[in-house]
């Protein structure tokens, strides 16, 4: 069970700052409030995955995803973003929510594998990079390092149209990969530059299981 309402939970997140100024590079864009409740409403209430654990972010932005986790009852979230910007934006987050157990480390999320981070987190949470802006690859590179820091499981977004090859890649990294719901996200909707007509995207979210059966 899940001891925030889905609705209550997606209320909270709707009050968290997002990015200032985007960049692009870096697919700087947040999870939709809506999305992030659900993905974290069901990573607890069907999974266990959240209450008492410690969980992983990767390229956490502003932070809605830790604090979807941290609202669920996280032990500790910890953040790992490469943008000093929304480094700031995640830190004033969580103090004006007053959520405790919670924070956010400066790094490159490439550089974790093999560091002191390896197997510390029950769960890894993120929405990682697609790897649309000239960094193709960067959701399994991401993928890949969340799998060596997670110990139970992994839930990750990724295109839809990406399935068949993370599905095998999964299994190649040892992992149990399965398609909990398919979304659709309009990704240049946070992109107020954007001249063009913006669209959805068709996004599977996933759950990788790792655990020692
Ligand atoms: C799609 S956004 C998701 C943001 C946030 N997790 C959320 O759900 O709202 C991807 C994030 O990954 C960050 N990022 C991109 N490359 C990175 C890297 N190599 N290491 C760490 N963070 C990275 C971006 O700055 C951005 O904040």
């Amino acid at each position: 069970m899940a001891r925030m309402k889905l609705r209550k939970l997606e209320e909270y997140l709707q009050g968290v700052d997002g990015f200032e100024q985007p960049k692009i590079l870096l697919e700087q864009y947040p999870t939709p409030p809506h999305i992030a409740a659900c993905m974290a409403h069901h990573m607890q209430a069907q999974h266990e995955d959240i209450e008492g654990k410690l969980i992983g972010d990767l390229g956490c932005g502003c932070g809605m995803l830790s604090i979807a986790s941290t609202l669920l009852g996280a032990q500790l979230t910890v953040g790992f973003e490469l943008d000093g910007d929304a480094v700031d934006t995640f830190r004033s987050n969580v103090v004006e929510m007053e959520l405790p157990n919670v924070d956010c480390v400066r790094a490159d999320v490439l550089q974790l594998a093999g560091s002191k981070w390896e197997k510390s987190f029950d769960t890894v949470v993120m929405n990682p990079p697609f790897g649309t802006k000239h960094n193709a690859g960067m959701d399994m590179r991401f993928l890949e390092v969340a799998l060596r820091l997670a110990n139970k499981a992994v839930y990750s977004l990724h295109k839809t149209s990406t399935r068949a090859y993370i599905q095998k890649k999964a299994q190649e990294w040892g992992a149990r990969g399965s398609v909990i719901a398919e979304l659709r996200y309009n990704i240049d909707a946070s992109y107020k530059f954007h001249k063009h007509k913006s669209k959805d995207i068709e996004v599977d979210f996933w759950r990788f299981d790792i655990s020692k059966e």
